[in-house]
């Protein structure tokens, strides 16, 4: 027989990502209607090995729903990933009753807390939370959306200087490890290139169309390029086209940390709130040791062993619709 959770503990780890206080809401509250006594716990895996936790009312998430960033704080913790940090974080949570843990957060965080899941009797929930949307096992992530809109509406912002100036921006979003940023805000602000890590880039071929585009006078081009695509970002995509073509006049822009933060979007919310429900109700039909997630606008349950394998897949077709788009 499963033990019934009663007392949960929710944090927020990794980068983070608009939504996090809706979803950090949503489980606080659904929590306390059960019955549950809710805890916070601070600066991700952190406040867990260094007992900085508190117990969380209904009012300590009041007036956070449309806040960017986390009211728990978040980090990326290296303690917790020794098993000596994972023993004292267990001591921790069973020093204050706590039976249940809500992980909001990206593939690192599932992985601490599949790791942890499987030394101790604590199960846990996971919730994506990054602005990368680079888990298997749902179609959209926590802070994502946000993300996205915030590089589309900058890219516009550039386009304009670009039509002016008559310039070729290379503009910067983030994603380390995924294209996910880059290949929506690109595909949805008409850029002509799209560089993301998932793929290898012919930069020969790149050369060529604007070399082609500079005889018919189109000067006008926009490139966006992931931060961990293979030259490692725009700054070194620039140097190769200025030194191939020096008579285009060539910009960079990085968007960097401004994609992170700012008031989450609607959708954001939605799912974010809807997602900590469901983390919750997870608890309370006995489904442990899960990620939640959501495909095809329905909850979705991968264990937390096999999300941390899986890894989304960028479709062959959607590279197909920046090429025939941008011609
Ligand atoms: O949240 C994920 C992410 O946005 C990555 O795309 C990026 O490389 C990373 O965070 C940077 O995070 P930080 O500056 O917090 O180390």
């Amino acid at each position: 027989m499963k033990k019934r959770v009663t007392k949960i503990g929710v944090l927020t780890s990794g980068g983070d990502a608009p939504g996090m206080n809706a979803c950090i809401r949503a489980v606080v509250r659904t929590g306390i209607y059960h019955g549950m006594d809710v805890f916070g716990i601070m600066r991700g895996y952190t406040g867990m090995v260094e007992n900085d936790i508190f117990k969380m009312e209904s009012r300590s998430v009041a007036n956070i729903i449309q806040r960017g960033g986390t009211v728990l704080k978040t980090s990326r913790c290296k303690d917790f990933f020794t098993p000596e940090g994972r023993k004292k974080a267990y001591e921790n949570l069973t020093g204050l009753g706590i039976n249940g843990l809500v992980i909001i957060g990206g593939d690192g965080s599932f992985r601490g807390a599949q790791t942890f899941s499987n030394e101790y009797d604590i199960p846990c929930i996971g919730l994506p939370g990054t602005i990368d949307k680079d888990i298997a096992g749902t179609d959209f992530t926590i802070g994502f959306d946000t993300a996205v809109n915030t590089a589309v509406e900058a890219i516009d912002k550039i386009r304009d200087t670009a039509d002016a100036h008559d310039r070729l921006f290379i503009i910067e979003v983030m994603g380390r490890d995924a294209g996910y940023i880059a290949l929506h805000s690109g595909i949805s602000t008409g850029a002509e290139n799209i560089l993301i890590p998932e793929r290898k880039t012919d930069i020969e071929e790149i050369i060529k169309q604007l070399a082609e585009k500079e005889r018919r006078h189109k000067l006008v081009n926009l490139i966006v390029v992931a931060e961990g695509d293979e030259f490692g970002g725009a700054d070194y995509v620039a140097k190769i086209i200025k030194e191939r073509l020096p008579m285009q006049e060539v910009r960079v822009c990085i968007l960097g940390h401004i994609q992170r933060g700012g008031s989450p979007s609607c959708f954001d919310r939605l799912i974010a709130s809807r997602m900590g429900y469901s983390a919750v109700e997870c608890f309370m039909e006995g489904r442990y040791n899960v990620f939640v997630g959501m495909v095809n606008n329905r909850m979705h349950f991968t264990p937390l062993n096999e999300a941390v394998k899986k890894k989304q897949r960028i479709s062959e077709e959607w590279m197909k619709i920046v090429k025939i788009l941008a011609s």
